[in-house]
């Protein structure tokens, strides 16, 4: 039953917001609170949240130490601008955890962290472009919105931009290449080395994870050619392992970025790597020239920082993420097993801290392969597990160390009913 709490909320943001909505989900449901694997909308309908705020809540909802670091750290002074010790301490964590994060910098969005590494490249190489996957996403910029979700195919490596509003000039600093195609990926690299300022890559792009042996290679490649290669963990960071997807699929990159669950839910983010690149923050150990500029008003915010630090501290504890990933691994094999007994053509793609069904029999390794997933049908069943306390991204359940055996329990028990109706 929907309440006048919720509908007069929906009203108002149809009026003052731009679709009605913030711009990330549809503006049908208003989340008023949530706590360990769930949330509550202002109807008060509780969900099991798989949406874990699109992935920073890895440790869950109002995780009470992730709370008292920042209640601590509200009372005195929320932000600084100047260094502070919450900020430096997350740096020295995340070199500590990070293969190849030798310094870091501070952002507040993932998008800015990604815009300032392919700056951070431009700036080490001298070269201007950068080439990116189709379908692999890296924030906002009008760099990254390239081939995102490109409505027609061009040929590779050409980008199409995602967005209205992207200088058409832009489109030629970008090249397009296609996830988990090694033999392409590398000939173009080849052929465009001597323009080539950086590669940049979601190790785990969306849900797909990377085939055996593709992200060695494109390390060898891009080391060859000299030619930086940048993770953009934003997602995977902390969450595939502690050390991110390069600890996890054993693949170092030259730079990384982070962001999500380094901010345990607050607006923090970073690009990391190697000191030599790094050093083009920094004025005086490269020169005017070399110099990449960069501030931001709220960068190493204190509150978000210390949320960072507790919620790291957590997820170091003995056991953290093998109970992530069984958490995960239950439910992915229950939802395929859920699936195939139902006979319907569908699979589950991802690693269990991240995946979602895909309706489609064939396998999927890349964006165009992602195309033949069925969107009605994603659409339905996302539409009927929320009717049935599930929420969710589009595509894209994230697992919280905080599902309980309850949550699973829900869960399974909405799946069935879900897909029941599916095939009524
Ligand atoms: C892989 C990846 N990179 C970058 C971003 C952008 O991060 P933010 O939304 O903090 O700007 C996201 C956000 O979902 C992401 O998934």
């Amino acid at each position: 039953m929907a309440s006048q709490v919720q509908d007069g909320l929906i009203e108002t943001a149809k009026r003052v917001l731009p679709g009605g909505t913030f711009g990330n989900l549809p503006g049908d449901v208003v989340i008023r609170e949530g706590r360990g694997g769930r949330v509550s909308d202002e109807d008060g309908k509780e969900y099991v949240d798989f949406l874990l705020g699109s992935g920073p809540m890895l440790v869950g909802h109002a995780h009470p130490e992730v709370t008292a670091a920042a209640q601590a750290r509200v009372a005195q002074g929320t932000t600084f601008f100047a260094n502070n010790r919450w900020g430096i301490e997350l740096a020295e964590a995340i070199v500590a955890a990070v293969p190849c994060a030798q310094q870091v910098r501070f952002v507040s969005t993932g998008s800015e962290a990604d815009l300032y590494a392919m700056r951070a490249a431009r700036a080490f190489t001298k070269r201007d472009k950068i080439l990116k996957f189709e379908g692999g996403y890296h924030g906002m910029s009008d760099y990254s919105l390239m081939s995102l979700a490109p409505k027609r195919s061009a040929n590779f490596p050409g980008a199409v931009p995602d967005s209205a509003g992207i200088p058409r000039s832009l489109r030629d600093e970008m090249l397009v290449a296609p996830f988990n195609d090694i033999a392409v990926v590398e000939s173009l690299i080849r052929e465009h080395r001597d323009e080539l300022a950086g590669v940049i890559v979601e190790p785990f792009q969306r849900i797909i994870p990377p085939a055996p042996g593709f992200l060695a290679a494109l390390r060898r490649i891009t080391a060859e050619n000299g030619v930086p290669l940048i993770f953009d963990e934003v997602v995977t960071g902390f969450r595939l392992a502690y050390g991110g997807a390069q600890e996890y699929y054993g693949v170092e990159p030259d730079l990384c970025t982070l962001g999500k669950v380094i901010g345990g839910g607050f607006p923090l983010a970073a690009i990391s790597g190697k000191a030599e690149i790094m050093a083009h923050f920094d004025r005086n150990a490269v020169g005017e020239d070399a110099f990449l500029m960069q501030i931001g008003t709220l960068s190493g915010n204190p509150v978000a920082a210390s949320a960072g630090l507790a919620t790291l501290e957590i997820l170091r504890r003995p056991g953290a993420y093998e109970q992530i990933h069984a958490t995960g691994r239950e439910l992915m094999s229950m939802l395929a097993q859920l699936l195939r007994e139902a006979g319907i053509a569908a699979q589950v793609v991802g690693e269990p801290p991240l995946f979602d069904v895909v309706f489609s029999a064939e396998p999927v390794t890349d964006y165009r392969g992602m195309l033949k997933n069925d969107m009605t049908m994603v659409r339905r069943f996302n539409a009927l597990l929320r009717e049935r306390g599930i929420l969710k991204g589009e595509q894209k359940y994230y697992v919280s160390l905080a599902h309980t055996a309850d949550d699973v329990r829900h869960t399974r028990d909405a799946w069935a009913s879900a897909i029941k109706a599916l095939k009524a």
